[in-house]
């Protein structure tokens, strides 16, 4: 029996200028309200584009929304001369919960290394800000390996400066279902769940390991949520295109099991 919350967080990516961040967020709320009644005990984030951060914290603030937000990447430096890049000190003034670091989209078109994501990683947490963790293979990568090999190795990465007890979250995003249309099953998602859970297990210990939540990422829509949610190492979702629209992404919210 699995005491993690679910967490069902919207990755915007390069969507959403601030007025329309503010417009989704506040239509976001009216609907998940009026389906309060058949709601789900998870917790609702998402991940607006840095210029959007600071009129979600105003909305959430002022209405006192039930709603988690974050960064999509942050610096792996605090201050200094670090030109177009964003602190985790900055995210926190901002109230963020959350910040996603190593997702597939950096580590490619922006070349960053399980090095540069273990310090993205230790800059959130030093910060007060919980790093959600992104990993995940390529289609190239299941030529050569299993398919839990490059995710493991990965989060082992990332996790160096990581100590027992420590809050972060994984999103397993396999690179090949992102934007694809088709998903993983939730077969799969559950076989490197599980061995992502593993990995935890061994580098920091049965009670990280047992409070640790690992979403699923890869083309997720209200239609497939419910067989992620089923799978025992499966704690919720990250969301891209899905996430774009407010019923779309109310209805993944409002998944029933
Ligand atoms: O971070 C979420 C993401 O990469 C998945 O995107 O559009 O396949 O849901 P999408």
């Amino acid at each position: 029996q699995t005491t993690r919350k679910p967490l069902i967080a919207g990755n915007w990516k390069m969507n959403f200028d601030h007025l329309q961040a503010i417009a989704f967020v506040q239509k976001l709320a009216w609907t998940l309200k009026d389906a309060q009644h058949d709601y789900n005990d998870v917790e609702v984030a998402v991940f607006p584009p840095f210029t959007d951060l600071r009129s979600v914290q105003t909305l959430v603030q002022a209405d006192k929304l039930e709603l988690k937000y974050g960064g999509q990447d942050v610096s792996t430096h605090m201050s200094g001369a670090y030109t177009g890049e964003i602190s985790a000190n900055f995210l926190k003034q901002l109230d963020c919960d959350y910040v996603i670091v190593g997702h597939s989209e950096r580590r490619y078109r922006h070349v960053e290394s399980d090095e540069t994501i273990a310090a993205k990683a230790k800059a959130a947490k030093d910060a007060g800000l919980v790093p959600l963790i992104c990993v995940g293979e390529t289609a190239k990568d299941l030529e050569r390996h299993e398919p839990s090999a490059v995710p493991a190795n990965q989060l082992r990465g990332a996790l160096i400066d990581f100590k027992p007890g420590d809050d972060f979250v994984i999103a397993y995003e396999p690179v090949w279902a992102i934007g694809a249309g088709s998903a993983a099953t939730a077969e799969q998602a559950q076989n490197v769940a599980s061995v992502l859970r593993n990995v935890v297990r061994q580098a920091l210990g049965e009670e990280t390991a047992a409070k640790t939540r690992i979403l699923y990422g890869g083309s997720v829509k209200a239609d497939n949520i419910v067989g992620f949610m089923k799978c025992p190492d499966v704690d919720g979702v990250l969301v891209g295109g899905a996430s774009l629209d407010v019923e779309g992404f109310a209805a993944i919210v409002r998944y029933k099991k």
